[in-house]
């Protein structure tokens, strides 16, 4: 086992490592002379034309992934998105546009609900993709096409690596579907595309500056609760954050959108409460700061993830987290690093078994 953690203490670790890798291979695979091309994932320009809605169906992070994907696909390709628990969605009695495409997915192709989604759609005569990592798994064999992650195999029960791979196909996803609906000029798909690629770099240049985040979470290790909130894109990263926190640490911790604090959560802030706020969407920034502020003055010790450049924060973080900065759209791929770093080593901190964390199992196949 120690040599397939090639050096590093746990499978997690070397996982999270593993990002920039995955991250461009996931992306390679759908790139021709520069552009996306979907061909091969089924959703050649024809049939995106066709699609009126689009239903994102998953489970755990994998619904993270959706939660993300919703507010990228429907901004730039201008689409109605809905995301959905597998969990939940399996059971629904709603009305389905059958003009549309449900998104499943997930990395191990075998999530019970997810597959039990999956088949409801295509009963109801919708068209289905899957975002799976294991080959010729489950939801892979039975979705009408696949977009394969490239983030091979994943041992920590935590996901890092396959999460990562998700995102990025779900914005190729919306880059071409914004192309397709004509809703992005041709040069800003070029742009974004570039984008995209200058990804692995910026997350390997966030890892190489991961001692400050374990130096934060020695320091932290002793919290019981931690909340996490952004709005938006922020929204969506702070789940993730919040479910690397507890599921590894054992942290109570939750994610709230930034402006649902006031309706409830408020009244949970104590001296020394940790916040974590995500900022990493310029228009959205002052509304989150200004909640970061109502907390810290009911006693929280604040937490900043932000951009470079957004020097301010420290008027009202006791510590800030900085990540390159990149398109708004593709945050998340850069937030989502400090906050698994920072799961983990709260994780180490505290002795636990960070690869396989009590009560949880990596893949969930039945219900
Ligand atoms: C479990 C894992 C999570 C994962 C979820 C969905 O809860 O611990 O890491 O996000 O299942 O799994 P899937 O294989 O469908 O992505």
């Amino acid at each position: 086992e120690a040599a397939e953690k090639a050096g590093y203490e746990h499978f997690m670790m070397k996982e999270i490592h593993e990002q920039p890798k995955a991250v461009m291979d996931t992306l390679n695979s759908v790139l021709k002379d520069g552009k996306i091309d979907l061909t091969e994932v089924g959703m050649g320009e024809e049939t995106i034309q066709k699609i009126q809605q689009i239903y994102i169906i998953a489970c755990g992070s994998a619904y993270h992934v959706g939660m993300a994907a919703q507010y990228v696909l429907e901004d730039l390709a201008q689409i109605p998105v809905r995301v959905e628990l597998a969990s939940e969605f399996r059971y629904r009695k709603m009305a389905l546009n059958t003009n549309s495409l449900a998104v499943i997915v997930s990395q191990s192709g075998e999530t019970a609900d997810s597959l039990a989604a999956l088949r409801k759609c295509k009963e109801k005569g919708i068209r289905t993709l899957g975002i799976v990592n294991v080959v010729g798994s489950s939801i892979a064999r039975e979705a009408d096409n696949v977009f394969y992650t490239l983030a091979g195999p994943e041992i920590s029960v935590a996901t890092t690596k396959a999460y990562s791979t998700q995102l990025i196909a779900s914005y190729a996803l919306a880059i071409q579907f914004a192309k397709v609906r004509g809703t992005i000029t041709e040069e800003a798909y070029d742009n974004y595309i570039t984008e995209l690629q200058t990804l692995p770099d910026k997350i390997h240049k966030i890892l190489e500056d991961k001692e400050r985040i374990q130096w934060f979470a020695a320091k932290q290790a002793n919290v019981k609760d931690a909340f996490f909130v952004g709005r938006g894109i922020d929204y969506a990263i702070s789940l993730e954050g919040s479910l690397k926190m507890k599921e590894i640490s054992y942290i109570h911790s939750e994610a709230y959108a930034a402006g649902e604090l006031k309706h409830g959560t408020i009244s949970l802030i104590e001296d020394g409460t940790l916040v974590i706020g995500v900022l990493t969407q310029p228009d959205l920034y002052e509304k989150t700061i200004s909640n970061m502020v109502e907390c810290k003055s009911r006693g929280a010790y604040l937490m900043g993830l932000t951009t470079f450049g957004n020097y301010n924060t420290e008027d009202t973080a006791d510590f800030t987290v900085y990540i390159p900065k990149t398109d708004p759209h593709f945050a998340t791929s850069l937030a989502v690093i400090p906050l698994q770093l920072l799961g983990y080593y709260v994780s180490v901190a505290k002795g636990l078994d960070v690869d396989k964390p009590r009560n949880l199992a990596k893949s969930v196949t039945v219900e």
